[in-house]
């Protein structure tokens, strides 16, 4: 069993893990309405993976025993200035998130919670590449010079990711 202190906070890391979702699916739709369907489909990939984020808090939650409470979703951020610029919200989001799981690490330490502070393990790894991405993206939008070919070209490519 964990201790109740631990459980609160890995159910509100559950919530963030589902307001990446919501967050990344908000700029899929941005990517939709500007008529950009490789980046709508890249986020729409995200959003999901994010749900799975979520859900490894659940189950844990659960395999510990834990009575897992839902708490509100925040409303994310709908507009935006241009396809690029969701990588780099993208990418600050993600640097966000890696310091929330880092902070978990810490308190599951303190706490001389081996058990949590091996589970996560996974997302101190999956954190390096939740960063690594967005940063390459952006590379490759700034390589092709950000004018409107040069995004288009991305656009084809990110439609790709599976
Ligand atoms: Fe669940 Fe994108 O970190």
């Amino acid at each position: 069993m964990i201790s109740e202190n631990m459980a609160k906070k890995l159910q509100h890391q559950m919530n963030r893990e589902i307001y990446s979702g919501y967050l990344y699916l908000g700029m899929a739709a941005y990517a939709d309405s500007t008529g950009k369907p490789g980046f709508a489909h890249w986020f729409r990939r995200q959003f999901h993976e994010e749900l799975e984020h979520a859900e490894r808090f659940y189950d844990y939650l659960i395999n510990q025993g834990a009575r897992v409470m839902m708490e509100p979703i925040e409303q994310p951020p709908q507009e935006f200035s241009s396809a690029p610029e969701l990588f780099e919200k993208t990418l600050a989001h993600e640097k966000a998130v890696t310091g929330l799981i880092h902070d978990l690490v810490e308190a599951a330490k303190q706490e001389d919670d081996k058990a949590t502070e091996e589970f996560l393990q996974w997302f101190v790894k999956e954190q390096i590449e939740e960063e690594l991405t967005p940063a390459n993206i952006i590379k490759k939008i700034d390589n092709t010079g950000r004018d409107e070919a040069g995004v288009a070209k991305i656009d084809e490519q990110l439609v790709l990711r599976k």
